[in-house]
């Protein structure tokens, strides 16, 4: 359940009206529910407690300063993939020690000033971050605490853009050259490599895939201690997908089960990185409607959020929900329409093909489940400022990013010396 409710006609979050927020901070903005993340949080925590499973949120799915800190003041971890969210944890009070530093090419600088400033593990995915890894921590004179990705080659089923743990993916180490990697890595100084971990993509919705993978890692596991290698943490990766629009969302209790069952008695800690399944449905995208008009086949609501607010549809072909904010259940007029932004490109949709009820000028519309990859795969496209991201907590809100002006955007800009004087 989420606390997106309608009352007496209008779409509320936990117990603010949309209008009042977007009255008050102007649209589009980005809106979250502080209730139904922690409920995620608790709902994921929860299923894995009894195996002793800790949560790292993986924090790229949506990396807001208060986000960040609703989470970790729940007892969340972070999973993070570059110094800058390192930095963004540690504003947010996530201590280095519940940070995992994972990514496919961390540089020699970003591992130095994680190590300096303490973070619990870093996650390798090739000989040559081990070996840098081993250089910057000597170089230090500290011993770092390191697991191994593996690539299980296992189909996750889901988006092409978004899996990851096939042989063709770019991620983690096949696994028959796991084995020489850990031998290596006992070869070299200032490195102290224990841990195995696996992420074989995101937005899964079958949780079958996650049998197959564990299982390997499990082997793994198994054969790397018959060769004298002591392993004592599994990092399990994220990827529970949300319900996005008719799909079923994946069973908690049963992806424990399998958690249970093929790793679960190893005697290792064990870690998981959810990053969407915790804060996807806790969010969304407010936008008003700027214009309707009739094309030669549908109707096209022209809205003031677009593609840079929201990628996700032009990237992935991906589905959100749209939902009028005032009479959500209204009926559909006859035909389809796409709401799109104001963007000069024809990739520049929110939603196609929908059914939608009657709308005109200034109407709000809610587009859902934008909580995760939504505010963190924006840009300044067409020079359109940044918009704003809004918290909310009971029947109270605040602003959790400001909009951008358009001066701040300009700011990096600089005119070279030979145009500056003219
Ligand atoms: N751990 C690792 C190593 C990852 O690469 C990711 C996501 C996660 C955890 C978290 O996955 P999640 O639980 O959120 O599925 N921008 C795309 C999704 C990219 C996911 C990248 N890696 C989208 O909008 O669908």
């Amino acid at each position: 359940m989420d606390h997106f409710t309608t009352r007496s006609g209008v779409l509320h979050v936990e117990d603010v009206a949309i209008p009042a927020i977007a009255d008050a901070v102007g649209t589009p903005f980005y809106c979250y529910s502080s209730a139904t993340m922690l409920d995620r949080y608790n709902a994921y925590a929860g299923a894995l407690e009894a195996l002793g499973a800790k949560v790292y949120y993986a924090m790229k799915a949506n990396s807001n300063l208060a986000v960040i800190k609703t989470l970790g003041d729940a007892g969340a971890g972070a999973d993070v993939v570059s110094i800058g969210e390192v930095q963004r944890c540690l504003a947010a009070g996530i201590p280095a020690a519940r940070i995992l530093f994972a990514g496919v090419g961390k540089t020699r600088e970003e591992m130095a000033e994680a190590l300096r400033l303490g973070v619990y593990q870093i996650n390798l995915e090739s000989e040559g971050e081990l070996r840098a890894l081993s250089e910057v921590a000597t170089s230090i004179g500290i011993e770092a605490r390191a697991g191994l990705r593996v690539n299980p080659d296992v189909d996750a089923r889901t988006h092409a853009k978004i899996t990851t743990g096939r042989k063709e993916n770019k991620f983690g180490i096949d696994l028959d050259a796991t084995r020489a990697i850990f031998d290596l890595a006992a070869s070299l100084p200032g490195v102290s490599l224990r841990s195995l971990s696996v992420h074989i993509g995101s937005q899964l919705t079958d949780i079958e895939p996650y049998r197959e993978a564990y299982e390997r890692v499990r082997d793994m596991t198994l054969e790397l201690r018959a060769a004298g290698h002591e392993i004592d943490h599994l990092d399990l990766g994220g990827g529970l997908g949300i319900a996005y629009g008719a799909e079923t969302p994946p069973d908690l209790k049963g992806y424990a089960e399998i958690v249970r069952d093929k790793v679960g008695n190893l005697g290792c800690a064990l870690s998981v990185e959810p990053g969407r399944f915790l804060v996807g449905d806790a969010g969304i995208l407010v936008t008003r409607v700027i214009y309707v008009k009739q094309g030669g086949e549908k109707r096209f609501v022209i809205a003031d959020a677009a593609m840079n607010d929201l990628i996700r549809p032009t990237l992935y072909e991906a589905f959100h929900g749209v939902v009028p904010v005032v009479n959500p259940d209204a009926p559909a007029l006859d035909g389809v329409c796409d709401l799109v932004g104001p963007i000069c490109e024809s990739g520049d949709y929110l939603a196609q093909n929908r059914a939608l009820p009657a709308l005109g000028e200034g109407d709000l519309l809610a587009v859902r489940s934008a909580g995760a990859y939504g505010a963190v795969m924006s840009s300044t496209y067409n020079s359109r400022p940044l918009i704003p991201e809004v918290l909310v907590k009971g029947a109270d809100f605040d602003v959790v990013r400001r909009r951008q002006t358009v001066e701040e955007a300009m700011a990096l800009d600089a005119m070279p010396r030979w145009l500056a004087d003219g």
